[in-house]
Parts: C-alpha cells; sequence; structure tokens
C-alpha cells in the first residue's frame, strides 16, 4: 500500500520509519549550482521533520551587502577585502520561516532579502566573495553551530568535505549544464525575473569553474559520498533514492 505525504508516493513502512524514528543525523548535499539540491534538501528535510540550511543563502547575503556598500564592485567584480574584512561583523544573517509562502527566507540585519539574493546582479558576484578565506571561516562556523544538535539538512559545496566531515549521509549532486541551466530559467521566469537562458546558462558554467578552481574549499565530491546524476531524473525518483539512503543510515 501506497500512501501520499507532500505530494509525493511513499510505502506505509518507509513514512512509518522516517516517522518514528529518533536518531538524528546530518545530512550534507553538496554540489553543482542549480543541481537541484536545495529542492530536494528541503524534501527530504520535511519529510524527517529535520532543519534546512541553505548555506549558499548565506554566501548570497554577504554579497548582496558588499554590493550595497560598494565593497565588491558589480561590473568588474573587483572586491575591496579590507573593507570587507572590517565590515565583516556588521553581517548578521538568519533565516525564518514565512507561514504564507511556505518558505524559509534568509534575513540580512532583521531586513528580509530572500528575493533579493536570487537576483542575476548578487548571482554573478557570489562567487568571487565567497572565494575568501575569511568570509568562508565566519560562515562554516555559523553553519556548524547550527547542526550543533544534528537533525539538519544542509546543501552547499563544502558541507560534506568541510563543514560536516563527519556527516552521517553526504551526496553529491550534478546533473548536465544545460539542464541546471534550463531548470534556473524555468524558476526565474516563475518569479517574473526577466533574464535569457544563454545569461543564465553562461552564468551556471562560469560559477561551476570559480567553484571548482578556488583555493578555498573548492566544490569537490567528499571520498564517503554518494552520487547523484539527476539529469533524466524527476523529483519523486529522486526522492526514493535519498529515502532508501536515509533508511539505510538510521537503522
Ligand atoms: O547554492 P547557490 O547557487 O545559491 O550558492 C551561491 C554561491 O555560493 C555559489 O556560487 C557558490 C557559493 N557557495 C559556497 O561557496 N559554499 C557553499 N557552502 C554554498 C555556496
Amino acid at each position: 500500500m501506497s500512501n501520499e505525504i507532500f505530494g509525493f508516493t511513499f510505502d506505509a513502512q518507509t513514512i512509518f520509519i522516517m516517522i518514528k524514528t529518533n536518531k538524528q543525523i546530518i545530512i550534507a548535499i553538496d554540489g553543482y549550482s542549480s543541481s537541484g539540491k536545495s529542492t530536494l534538501a528541503k524534501e527530504i528535510a520535511k519529510i524527517l521533520n529535520y532543519k534546512y540550511i541553505d548555506s549558499g543563502a548565506m554566501y548570497r547575503a554577504v554579497t548582496l551587502f558588499a554590493i550595497r556598500n560598494k565593497i565588491i564592485n558589480d561590473k568588474n567584480q573587483e572586491v575591496n577585502e579590507e573593507k570587507l574584512q572590517d565590515s565583516i561583523d556588521q553581517i548578521h544573517i538568519n533565516f525564518k520561516y514565512n507561514s504564507e509562502k511556505k518558505r524559509q527566507e534568509t534575513y540580512l540585519n532583521d531586513e528580509n532579502i530572500e528575493d533579493e539574493i536570487r537576483e542575476m546582479n548578487v548571482s554573478n558576484n557570489v562567487s568571487f566573495i565567497s572565494k575568501v578565506g575569511f568570509v568562508r571561516k565566519k560562515m562554516v562556523r555559523f553553519q556548524q553551530e547550527m547542526g550543533s544538535e544534528k537533525g539538519i539538512v544542509m546543501d552547499g559545496r563544502d558541507i560534506g568535505t568541510v563543514v560536516f566531515p563527519n556527516a552521517e549521509l553526504k551526496i553529491f549532486m550534478s546533473a548536465k549544464a544545460e539542464v541546471r541551466a534550463e531548470r534556473r530559467y524555468l524558476e526565474l521566469k516563475e518569479m517574473n525575473v526577466d533574464v535569457s537562458y544563454d545569461e543564465i546558462l553562461e552564468n551556471v558554467k562560469n560559477r561551476d569553474h570559480i567553484d571548482e578552481t578556488r583555493d578555498e574549499s573548492p566544490l569537490k565530491k567528499a571520498h564517503d559520498s554518494v552520487e547523484l546524476d539527476n539529469s533524466n531524473m524527476n523529483r519523486q525518483e529522486q526522492l526514493d533514492w535519498i529515502v532508501g539512503l536515509v533508511k539505510s543510515r538510521i537503522n
């Protein structure tokens, strides 16, 4: 017998195990930009009643702060690291759940910036801020504090390698750049953001390159992570896949 939960179908035994288990684990989901990490992370967190943390949103929030305060030149992406270092302690990021929109939203110094950090200007600049060592140090510390009680799903680039090297379950997600750009394009269209597919494809490829080649915590697959190429998978298939893995780690 199968049952529907949050719009997905699971057998009764799976639902029982997922909901009744007391074992709290850390699930680290890393991978390429727009590979569907956050969608999968949110869905599995909901089913397990775990906290979901979008670590990319933190780097985006710092980037927005840097753009607004002219710490990064958003035309040539030059970062004034001295100025950033001087103002880093003025940056306070937190997350709040918006029950009306049914989503978690990112706050920068008590201002809701959830929509603004998804805009192209932030996307085009975020890789240059997220490669700064002292920014990463501060974000990693914050992320580790959030996971100190386990029962958390966090997605990003270095979660399984740097933030939670002892996470019980590590996933590494990828998909073809064209597939990822198409998904992002549809997402932004839905949010009425005026952007072309080609612009997004270029941004996706650019970010892949910077994320993989930076000196500080480059994007790489943790040796003990499980890889998922979801180019040809729908959401239910991906969820079934991760549910199977979670069951093996909490039993
Ligand atoms: O997941 P995202 O596309 O929203 O992330 C935005 C940027 O932040 C991405 O280009 C790389 C960076 N990032 C990072 O360096 N480390 C993380 N843990 C998460 C994101």
